[in-house]
């Protein structure tokens, strides 16, 4: 399959920022911006919990779909503070990213927590968005590929063949997130190339050719355009860049023209 006949996706990952009356003014900025990628390049804002249900709102009847920035595993029960894939669905959310290297690094996400999120996730009809990446030692040790290989392997254990076409990767150098620091084409290619390789041996090679694979960190209005020319890569998750209307569409536009 070509990189023309797969899903190209741009993701806003809001993060911990914008209050309910920010997330209306930032998304009523960006949807006529982002309006021509319909049918080309899939927008998405993934959003603070309190702002799903506003973001749902506003974005009703446009291109822009909207994504959650965790779910947690149970279907419901004594977890306080946790969110389920079926609210999320009954809000009205389409996406979710899953074991961002935030969530890792902060809240003591392991392989096997984003496996099980990632089940729930799918069986509730969500798309995830899966992060992995290496830290920056991990690269100076060169076991970037081993990272990534056991990411791939431990956090999509038992994800059908069928299922994973509802899957994006996220490949995100953990070096790299909101330092300023991108990964250089080349080094986010090679690894993206890698993952898609690591697909083929879990699944086939036509499935592999078929998943989306986004790379983030660090990614804004003046790297996108190189980035997104890549082979495998096919899509941004977008931190920093995606708080700012104009600069989240500069990336939007670099997809629809790349
Ligand atoms: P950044 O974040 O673009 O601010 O580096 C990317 C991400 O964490 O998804």
């Amino acid at each position: 399959m070509k990189k023309s006949a797969r899903k190209a996706i741009i993701a806003g990952n809001w993060k911990m920022n914008k209050t309910r009356p920010e997330a209306k003014t930032l998304l009523e900025d960006i949807k006529p911006l982002v309006a021509n990628a319909e049918g080309n390049v899939e927008v998405i804002a993934c959003v603070p919990f309190t702002n799903l249900e506003t973001a749902v709102n506003v974005t009703a009847g446009s291109n822009i779909k909207v994504g959650a920035e965790n779910v947690h595993f149970e279907k419901s029960g004594a977890y306080t503070g946790e969110i389920s894939a079926d609210m999320l669905v009954e809000v009205g959310v389409e996406y979710v990213v899953i074991g961002h290297s935030e969530r890792r690094q902060y809240f003591g996400e392991t392989d096997e927590t984003v496996n099980k999120r990632t089940l729930a996730a799918l069986e509730a009809g969500l798309k995830p968005i899966v992060c992995v990446g290496e830290l920056k030692w991990e690269r100076e040790c060169n076991i970037t590929e081993e990272v990534i290989a056991r990411q791939i392997k431990l956090d999509l254990w038992k994800v059908s063949k069928e299922a994973i076409k509802n899957v994006v990767i996220a490949y995100e150098p953990v070096w790299a997130i909101g330092t300023g620091l991108t990964a250089s084409p080349e080094q986010a290619q090679e690894v993206c190339a890698f993952i898609r390789k690591q697909l083929a041996k879990l699944y086939d090679e036509e499935t592999a050719e078929s998943v989306t694979i986004q790379y983030g960190g660090s990614m804004n209005a003046a790297n996108a355009a190189e980035l997104l020319a890549q082979p495998d890569i096919d899509g941004g998750l977008i931190g920093g860049a995606s708080l700012k209307a104009d600069a989240f569409n500069v990336i939007v536009q670099a997809a629809v023209n790349g």
